[in-house]
């Protein structure tokens, strides 16, 4: 950024904080964060485009990307490496690859094939425009300029043009596939960058220089990061929600790190109580329970499963806990954007991202917080492409695992979103995007919530059998014989949920306890038999059984069974309301029953089958 450009944001800065509204404030700073960003690019666009090697080299240098205001650095926090992340040694060839980009250096080091031999000479796709998903109603005069600008059909060539007015921002085949930069394809990540610091955290996040590479999604990122963080040689524990996506328990559990299950509420993870994260932490006996966890697990907008939102002042406190304990929140975030109730038509992108909910990353002072985002809810989960940010010190760990495991995101898919991000839909495109398909998908939920909700309460109806006295004529005949019913009517709620504060579930909770077949024993059984209706040929409505979401055994046996997991995501609209409804119906009837139709065994519902590989996954 040129000084005069500098001294200027410096000035405006200087003039909102001393006397413009708080509200106008963030957008203005919004507004300062993008220019610096603007004007950097400008700048970079002059350099000559770094080699895989020298991006690789630069991953903590993000400075470029942060707000005019300076941070302090974040702490120092390698104590939390794991020995297998301090044992990565730096590549032996890497080192070498600097004096490729020398001019007139023959390259005979490098064990990369010649683009001439790649086979692919363009990539092509059409793409829907960024407000696609604008009802009518909807439509801005803005909204409906972007998409007359925008063309939704873009091919990539091998080469970049000859006359490239930006050679540093163009994106072709014969870099994109090629061996890369490990932290991802220059023009993509600089993109990623810019949004995660400047739009997604709002320029507030507190330390100097967050470090942001490409995953492979958030299954890669959280793998990779606990690799670099976590040791169950040393006794390692990690905390969770007590109801949890089960991908990220399969992940600690098969490394042998025990999962320390964290009470939760309708927001998330809950800091009171016994169970809570304070009462877990108070009351840790290292003698008695071995080395506190210092690795906070969280999902925490739209969790998975019960669609909580943390508030900023729930996450104020369990960070102040964390900063306490010394731990580190790894925060797992794709849903981040599903966030429901707070718009009553689509705002414009400024207003959508500063209502949105932060993310701990902006409180984060210390560099503690590990955040990871993928684009598989927001474009595609075949795309498998994501990031990670955070501390420079654990992210340049993760990176360089990465080069010893995926190296990079298919250069193919970087390509591709790249060209529609950055080229095609740009900065408010992408955000349009963002905002838009949250209110595709808050419609499907209220879809669903209100099927849901017309469907969880059943009169019942009790008769009991009393005997009074019979009453009988002069002449000995029977009068009234004295046998009657009682009829007892009571409205009961079969199931009761939280109507989502984001994500894409809806967490059920089913009362089986009033069941009259429920002995007090068999919760898990009569959890199947409902399943079993559920999908039975009448329904067809599978559901996900809760007990997948335990953070351990124990809460798989005393209480994730109660639970289903409902997604409005996977379905159209139609089907979602023929769903929806037979879900209602079927527990209704399956109450009604005074025997359980069929038993079939445990592996129906998946809880006990070995996975078959050639399924699709389910998230
Ligand atoms: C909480 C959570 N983390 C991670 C994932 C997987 O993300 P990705 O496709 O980026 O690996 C999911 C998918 O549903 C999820 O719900």
């Amino acid at each position: 950024m040129s000084s005069v450009s500098h001294d200027l944001a410096f000035f405006l800065k200087h003039f909102v904080e001393c006397s413009v509204r708080p509200q106008l404030q963030l957008q203005l700073q919004l507004q300062l964060s993008t220019t610096s960003s603007l004007a950097e690019r400008n700048y970079n666009a002059n350099q000559l485009r770094p080699t895989a090697s020298e991006k690789m080299d630069k991953v903590e240098d993000n400075s470029k990307f942060l707000p005019v205001t300076p941070r302090p650095k974040p702490l120092d926090l390698s104590h939390h490496l794991s020995p297998l992340s301090r044992r990565f040694k730096p590549s032996k060839l890497k080192g070498l690859y600097k004096y490729g980009a020398i001019p007139g250096m023959a390259n005979l080091a490098g064990g990369m094939p010649h683009p001439s031999f790649f086979p692919f000479e363009t990539l092509s796709a059409s793409a829907l425009t960024s407000n696609h998903f604008t009802t009518s109603l909807h439509t801005t005069f803005l909204q409906l300029l972007v998409s007359i600008k925008k063309p939704s059909h873009f091919t990539i060539p091998k080469y970049p043009p000859p006359n490239s007015p930006d050679p540093s921002t163009d994106v072709y085949l014969a870099s994109a596939l090629q061996y890369g930069a490990c932290d991802g394809l220059p023009v993509l990540l600089d993109f990623v960058k810019d949004f995660a610091v400047n739009y997604q955290h709002q320029g507030k996040i507190p330390y100097d220089s967050p470090s942001v590479i490409l995953t492979c999604g958030n299954t890669d990122g959280f793998h990779k990061a606990l690799e670099v963080l976590a040791d169950p040689y040393r006794g390692d524990k990690i905390l969770m929600e007590k109801f949890v996506y089960s991908g990220a328990v399969n992940t600690v559990a098969c490394r042998g790190i025990d999962v320390v299950p964290v009470d939760v509420d309708k927001e998330g993870m809950i800091v009171e109580g016994d169970d809570g994260l304070q009462g877990i932490l108070e009351s840790w006996d290292v003698r008695r329970d071995g080395p506190r966890p210092h690795l906070l697990y969280t999902v925490t907008m739209g969790q998975n499963p019960t669609s909580g939102v943390l508030s900023l002042k729930r996450r104020k406190q369990i960070y102040a806990l964390c900063q306490k304990y010394d731990i580190i929140i790894l925060e797992d975030d794709p849903y981040w954007f599903l966030q429901y109730d707070l718009f009553t038509e689509v705002p414009d992108n400024d207003t959508f991202l500063s209502t949105l909910v932060p993310s701990y990353m902006t409180i984060d002072t210390d560099g503690r917080v590990v955040r990871f985002d993928t684009f598989s809810k927001t474009m595609a989960p075949g795309c498998r492409l994501g990031w990670i940010i955070g501390h420079p010190t654990i992210i340049d760990r993760v990176l360089k695992l990465s080069e010893l495991t995926t190296q990079m995101p298919s250069g193919a898919i970087q390509a591709l979103v790249a060209k529609l991000l950055v080229h095609t839909w740009t900065m408010s495109g992408w955000i349009t995007w963002l905002s838009l398909l949250r209110h595709q998908y808050e419609s499907r939920m209220n879809t669903l919530c209100i099927a849901l909700e017309a469907g969880k309460t059943v009169t019942m109806i009790h008769l009991k059998n009393i005997r009074l006295k019979e009453i009988v004529d002069q002449d000995g005949n029977v009068i009234d014989s004295g046998k009657y019913s009682l009829v007892h009517k009571a409205v009961k709620e079969l199931y009761e949920f939280e109507r989502p504060m984001g994500g894409m579930f809806v967490w059920v909770r089913v009362y089986f306890e009033i069941h009259r077949l429920y002995d007090g024993m068999n919760g898990r059984e009569i959890m199947k038999a409902l399943w079993d209706y559920l999908t039975g040929e009448e329904l067809r409505c599978l559901v996900c059984p809760g007990q997948v979401f335990g953070a351990n055994d124990e809460i798989e046996e005393r209480e994730a069974w109660k639970y289903f997991r409902l997604s409005f995501a996977a379905v159209d609209e139609t089907e979602l309301k023929r769903a929806s409804v037979a879900f209602g119906n079927g527990v209704k009837e399956f109450f009604e029953l005074q025997e359980f139709p069929k038993k079939g065994d445990e592996e129906s519902t998946g809880l006990n089958a070995e996975a078959d590989l050639r399924v699709p996954h389910f998230c």
